[in-house]
């Protein structure tokens, strides 16, 4: 497998073929992509004034209906602390790739909503967002508030807001365990792994399925695999390249080196 361990050095001219080339890009990526951003990932969010609280244990329909206002206020909490971070140069090489070839999907295992605001406009998120509760009743969607009106600085959480149809709690809009998947967003994301021919894997650890399907699907159908990420995963060993360095080095770096006239960053 041709393998790039900087992340500037040149990557392989037949990478780079394939990009400018390519008639339907997929791209996934996960916690990895929004590193450099500085949002904490599932585990980090816990230092502090949460430390105590394990994230399997909050991250379920059974955790929320057992504390309302404790699994609220987390998630209340971890919305505020993404909306203090801005948007990396690697959401924004996505953004503009999708300006240079004919066709991109972009789905991200992320709730954080980066990829929007770096200029991605649909964005199929598998699992989630945190900036799109619903009414755990009647799955009404309900307009967050400003979430400094939703924690207090001490960390003790107030219940979770109404619905205004049918006044039941409101719930975050992320994916727990033991929930599927919305099914016309992997419905889409499944059928981006069946017609595309490139395939980028972007600051994921591919452990975690149903996403970790998406790039075997396309792999097996003959689409090439690029794994980015600056550690080993167990995507490697299937991966057709792989560029080792951080989301925020290599995507910039291969929108230059994949249209070195188009001036880009
Ligand atoms: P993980 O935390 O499992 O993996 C993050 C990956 O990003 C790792 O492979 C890191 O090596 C890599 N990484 C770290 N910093 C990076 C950087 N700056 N640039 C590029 N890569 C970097 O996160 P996910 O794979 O997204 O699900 O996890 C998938 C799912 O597992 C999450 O969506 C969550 C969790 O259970 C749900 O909550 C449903």
């Amino acid at each position: 497998m041709p393998t790039s361990s900087h992340a500037t050095e040149p990557y392989p001219s037949e990478l780079l073929t394939r990009l400018r080339t390519c008639r339907h890009l997929l791209v996934l990526t996960g916690a990895g992509v929004s590193q450099e951003s500085g949002i904490p990932t599932f585990r980090d969010a816990l230092n502090g004034l949460w430390g105590r609280f394990d994230p399997a244990q909050l991250a379920t329909p059974e955790a929320f209906d057992a504390d309302p206002p404790l699994v609220w206020g987390w998630y209340a909490w971890r919305r505020s602390q993404v909306l203090l971070c801005e948007p990396n140069p690697a959401h924004r090489a996505i953004a503009v790739l999708a300006d240079r070839v004919p066709r991109l999907t972009l789905v991200t295992q992320n709730v954080d909503g980066l990829h929007q605001r770096a200029g991605s406009p649909a964005v199929l998120e598998l699992h989630g967002s945190l900036h799109r509760p619903y009414c755990r009743a009647c799955g009404h969607p309900h307009i967050p508030s400003d979430p400094q009106c939703e924690v207090s600085l001490e960390g003790a959480p107030l219940p979770p807001p109404r619905c205004e149809r049918c006044r039941g709690p409101v719930r975050p809009g992320v994916v727990w365990f033991g929930e599927a998947l919305p099914a016309d967003v992997w419905d889409a994301a499944e059928t981006a792994a069946n017609t595309c021919d490139l395939v980028l894997v972007v600051g994921t650890s591919a452990l975690v399925y149903p996403a970790a399907e998406l790039p075997l699907t396309a792999l097996t159908r003959g689409a090439a695999v690029v794994q980015i990420n600056p550690d080993r995963t167990d995507l490697d060993d299937f991966a057709t390249f792989r560029l080792g360095g951080t989301a925020a080095q290599v995507l910039p770096e291969l929108v230059r080196q994949g249209w070195p006239d188009a001036g880009f960053g």
